[in-house]
């Protein structure tokens, strides 16, 4: 448990929320669709104490919020379409998935290990002012716990979240109520990933097409449920592995290693202490590195299924399906 701050909308508070993000901590602000629950995006250890605090089981892409397009150029490459759709609708309820910059500072964990990067410059002022304090992007997913509704005032943050994050940020209730619509620019025609708070219609009427409707990573729909923006090695992913055969890269957890270790490619160790939080922080920029290795196959020691080793695992059995 952590003692959570109620900050208020005032310079003092402000400030306050900005330190704690500057330096890792959670802090929970308004958006005008929903409260977000806020980390610096560059910084992994951080971005992973989202996912903590929120109980979620699954490492989904996460929405990066700045305080202008700008800011947003650096992070993400916008196309024609991105552009016109950019200068329309920020500041506001829509969210560009767009692919990532040279120049890109997101963490791989904000980004679930993608090439592709969600941008959004909301319209709320508070948030905007924080943005602009704070000078890094933000992750912000909705302030709730999993599988709760998302949170439009400071009292629904606190009655999911109290004691779980470093602060929230009170400033009353959210105008749209709504998350953001998405839309994947990635080349060809732009696709709608999620409806939200600004209607299909607006969107249509300025880009002079219809919308086709995307899968979650931009591409064909895929079967119900399944994502299509899961971060996928070349080489094959063997889970659970108690042993390492000669030439494999190895992924490790804890102060142990399995036998045969010494003969691996490559080895490295999300974690030498188990430290749930701290894995997650490394897992995707791990397995990039281990995939650039050459190695046909990656070995994985156990990990835990608690806390944040839920999700870990669910990101590491996806790697590991047949594709
Ligand atoms: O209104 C909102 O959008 C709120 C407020 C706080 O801004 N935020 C929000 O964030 O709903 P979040 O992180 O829960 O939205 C995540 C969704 C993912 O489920 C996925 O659909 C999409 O954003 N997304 C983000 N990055 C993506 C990427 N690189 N590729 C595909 N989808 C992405
Ligand atoms: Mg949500």
């Amino acid at each position: 448990m952590r003692q959570t701050e109620r900050l208020t909308s005032d310079e003092a508070g402000l400030a306050r929320a900005a330190e704690i993000l500057r330096r890792g901590g959670l802090v929970a602000f308004p958006t005008e669709t929903v409260y977000g629950l806020g980390a610096d995006a560059t910084d992994s250890q951080a971005v992973a104490g989202i996912y903590a605090a929120k109980d979620r089981p699954s490492f989904n892409p996460l929405i990066s919020h700045l305080d202008s397009f700008e800011a947003a150029r650096t992070q993400g490459v916008f196309d024609e379409m991105a552009r016109r759709l950019a200068e329309a609708f920020w500041p506001g309820p829509l969210t560009l998935v767009v692919p990532v910059a040279p120049t890109c500072t997101i963490s791989d964990l904000a980004r679930a290990g993608l090439d592709s990067v969600g941008l959004r410059v909301p319209a709320h002022p508070l948030a905007h002012a924080l943005l602009q304090k704070t000078g890094r992007p933000v992750a912000a997913p909705s302030a709730n716990r999993s599988g709760r509704v998302s949170p439009t005032d400071a009292d629904h943050v606190l009655g999911d979240l109290d004691g779980r994050i470093d602060a929230v940020l009170d400033g009353g209730s959210s105008q749209v109520g709504l998350e953001s619509t998405i839309v994947a620019c990635l080349g060809g025609a732009p696709r709608l990933l999620r409806p939200g708070g600004v209607p299909r219609e607006a969107i249509e009427a300025l880009i002079g097409m219809r919308l086709e409707v995307g899968s979650e990573g931009g591409g064909a729909p895929l079967a119900p449920g399944m994502l299509a923006s899961h971060y996928a090695p070349r080489a094959r992913v063997r889970l659970n592995a108690a042993s390492v055969e000669a030439g494999e890269a190895v992924l490790l957890f804890g102060p142990k290693a399995p036998e045969g270790a010494d003969a691996a490619r490559i080895t490295l160790n999300l974690s030498k202490n188990g430290d749930l939080v701290e894995a997650a922080a490394h897992l995707f920029s791990y397995l990039r590195q281990l995939d650039a290795s050459g190695a046909a196959t990656i070995a994985v020691s156990p990990i835990p299924e608690t806390g944040l080793g839920e999700a870990i695992n669910d990101r590491l059995r996806r790697a590991a399906a047949e594709r």
